[in-house]
């Protein structure tokens, strides 16, 4: 797929479906938005899930390994889908390429007949919240003092629900 679209700053680049071969770079892009990063294994390990689907985008013309700026993961399982994670890498963000990924989720599961995605994000993830509002998520749920390691003030987690039908 290719997307143009008049963002803020025009950026183009390619959304294909993540592979098992795009793990690694995967795990590299999730380095840099959370604090417990997913090794490439672990990526790998969801990625053999028949539930278990994603995409990755590079800039254009950027196939070969080393260019991914952004990926997503999910699941859909029984109608019901969730986003497992989603990053972009800090110099590509405010670029449209979470909204692009999300979009492609969301244009997937539609094709697939799901009902609903859910997602669940860190309450003080200002960036996260705003691109889930703004793609029609509303908040079902929230579970306090659910992000942050024992020495450290936990947030809540919000869950997210966009109704697909
Ligand atoms: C959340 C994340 C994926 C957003 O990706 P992105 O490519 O920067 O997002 P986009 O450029 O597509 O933004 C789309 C819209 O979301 C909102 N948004 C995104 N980042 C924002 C920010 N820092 N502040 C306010 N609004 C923001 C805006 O409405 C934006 O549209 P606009 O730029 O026209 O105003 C990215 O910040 C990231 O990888 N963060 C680290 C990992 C993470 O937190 N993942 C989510 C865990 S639940």
């Amino acid at each position: 797929m290719r997307h143009r679209f008049p963002f803020r700053r025009q950026v183009e680049f390619d959304i294909a479906v993540m592979t098992s071969q795009d793990c690694q770079e995967a795990s590299r892009l999730h380095a840099t938005g959370f604090t417990r990063p997913w090794s490439d294994g672990e990526i790998n390990t969801l990625m053999n899930k028949s539930t278990v689907f994603g995409f990755i985008a590079r800039p254009e013309g950027g196939r070969e390994a080393g260019t991914a700026m952004g990926f997503v993961l999910a699941q859909l399982a029984a109608g019901e889908a969730e986003i497992l994670t989603i990053a972009v890498a800090p110099d590509g963000r405010r670029q449209g390429m979470g909204w692009r990924l999300m979009g492609a989720v969301i244009r997937h599961l539609r094709a697939e007949g799901a009902e609903a995605l859910f997602l669940e994000v860190d309450e003080t993830n200002a960036a996260a919240i705003a691109l889930y509002r703004k793609l029609g998520f509303g908040e079902v749920a929230r579970r306090d003092r659910y992000y942050g390691d024992r020495n450290a003030a936990k947030s809540a987690a919000l869950v997210m629900r966009l109704d697909l039908g």
